[in-house]
């Protein structure tokens, strides 16, 4: 990793999520949590102000130590215990059937082998946990689509990996979760990254 995906690219991602408007869509989806949950690439944190009460402990996951760092005031104002158990969500540290609760946002897009990170979410996940996902990800409109597999090598070569134009329903479901909801909305800003997937896959 060079010097721009490990210094800057976090503070890049730790402003650019971290509006009040994006702050709503998280604290929308993780609102109904309890227990413990593992989140994949946690990041700096940004998700921490909106966990509820009813969730004990997250266990973290991410290869960006800078983002941990600039997780720490976030951290630090959290009731929430929050473990760190590696870097790639495709190899999580956890036992089988261990965690209430998976948690992903602005991730899927990025994780390399993210088919193997959703196997890994399912094999820790307790039977009749969840997986809540808000991502950004492949457009329904055919034009954008069609630019978003064009610039996608691009997106990845300047965004530290992350895809354009992955569809994270037909992922998530060929993981053997069962996605019980799913909302498909634009968000402000270019269309190749504003068209969301977010909900709640069951195992
Ligand atoms: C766009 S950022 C989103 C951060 C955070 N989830 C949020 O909602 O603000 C993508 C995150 O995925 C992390 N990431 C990259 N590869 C990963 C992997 N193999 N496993 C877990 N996280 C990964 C990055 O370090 C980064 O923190």
């Amino acid at each position: 990793m060079g010097f721009y995906e490990r210094q800057v690219l976090p503070r890049l991602v730790d402003v650019a999520l971290g509006s009040r408007a994006i702050g709503k869509l998280r604290q929308r989806a993780i609102a109904g949590l309890t227990g413990t949950v593992l989140e994949l690439g946690f990041g700096s944190g940004t998700n921490m102000p909106f966990y509820p009460p009813s969730v004990q402990r997250v266990y973290a996951v991410d290869p960006a130590l800078v983002a941990r760092k600039l997780a720490a005031k976030r951290l630090a104002a959290s009731p929430i215990s929050v473990e760190f158990v590696g870097i790639d969500g495709a190899a999580v540290a956890l036992d089988d059937a261990s965690v209430d609760a998976a948690v992903s946002t602005w991730t899927l897009c990025t994780i390399p082998d993210v088919d193997q990170a959703l196997r890994e979410v399912r094999r820790v996940l307790r039977p009749g946990g969840h997986l809540v996902f808000l991502e950004h990800g492949l457009s329904d409109d055919p034009k954008v689509a069609r630019r978003q597999h064009r610039f996608d090598a691009l997106q990845q070569r300047f965004a530290g990996g992350c895809h354009l134009d992955r569809d994270h329903a037909a992922l998530i479901a060929a993981s053997g979760l069962e996605i019980e909801h799913l909302e498909r909305f634009s968000i402000a800003g270019p269309k190749m990254l504003s068209s969301m997937y977010a909900g709640r896959a069951g195992k």
